[in-house]
């Protein structure tokens, strides 16, 4: 079974959204939506999100489900206003509960903030399965970026998050809370061991040094071969190393503090105060 695919780049956060849709029927799922926020105002914009609308709507689309592969800490999930707009039921990785621990405490997040996973409506392990109407989602769980990473191997095509990118990029960083190179590996390792024709999706892509245009799209064969990082046989202690050193030299995403703060409530944004305004805290020298 092989989904049709339509990607949805948002350049500002280099983010790819994808809409997946059953070639047999209507249905379908949208994975790693964005909400659009300015920092510098502290204005969100539903640009990003109105195009996937209009798309669904453009072709007649029932959505199914609304699916993050993890918590990103890019860019925010639209995932509630997509829900309001289009239904469909959202989910992540189960270990959601660990990234709003983790969260909830660096944000000093009230009680009201619960850390069990129920802002969502369904919560995925390694081996559960879906329906996107007669195509079968199979899950795995993939940690390394985060502990919650999910991929979702859906008919041919593997959504894979953070974790594998295009193959001249290679993979996503290891360093944030809970993140692990070691793991990282395995979990590619794990991607890999799929059919060499399936279809891989990546949830980002910043060009690579020689490559002008944006893509997202690869295969395992490609990236069992051609991953600088991962691929043509390289060992899992080359790995480690390589990755924690180009770790240590990465900068914060821009968008890092905002975007967990709203995406561990599965994108909706923390209480307002007492006067009606909501707020996004900056934790000082604790990130
Ligand atoms: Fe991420």
């Amino acid at each position: 079974m092989s989904p049709e695919v339509t990607p949805f780049f948002d350049e500002a956060t280099n983010t790819v959204s994808y809409v997946v849709k059953d070639p047999a029927g209507r249905s379908c799922a949208i994975i790693d939506s964005v909400l659009d926020f300015d920092y510098a105002s502290g204005h969100t914009d539903t640009r990003s999100a109105d195009a996937v609308i209009d798309f669904v709507t453009r072709e007649g689309l029932e959505v199914e489900w609304i699916i993050e592969t993890h918590v990103h800490a890019d860019h925010l999930s639209a995932a509630p206003y997509l829900q309001e707009k289009l239904g469909g039921k959202t989910g992540i990785g189960k270990n959601i509960t660990i990234v709003q621990d983790t969260f909830g405490k660096v944000f000093n997040a009230g009680t009201e903030f619960q850390r069990d996973g129920s802002q969502f409506d369904a919560l995925f392990e390694e081996g559960d399965s879906f329906h996107i109407g007669q195509m079968r989602g199979d899950v795995l769980h993939t940690p390394g970026h985060t502990p919650a990473c999910m991929t979702y191997v859906i008919g041919d095509a593997a959504f894979v998050g953070d974790t594998i990118f295009m193959p001249d990029f290679g993979t996503a960083r290891c360093d944030f809370p809970g993140g692990s190179a070691e793991q990282m590996y395995d979990s590619v390792q794990k991607i890999l061991s799929l059919p060499d024709e399936t279809r891989i999706f990546v949830c980002h892509d910043y060009k690579a040094p020689g490559r002008d245009e944006y893509a997202w799209e690869s295969t395992v064969g490609e990236q069992k071969a051609q991953n600088v990082h991962v691929g043509a046989g390289k060992t899992k202690d080359d790995f480690v190393r390589m990755r924690t050193e180009r770790d240590a030299t990465l900068g914060m995403p821009k968008l890092i503090i905002p975007s967990l703060q709203v995406n561990m409530r599965a994108g909706d944004m923390p209480p307002a105060e007492d006067n009606g305004v909501t707020y996004l805290k900056v934790p000082v020298n604790r990130l």
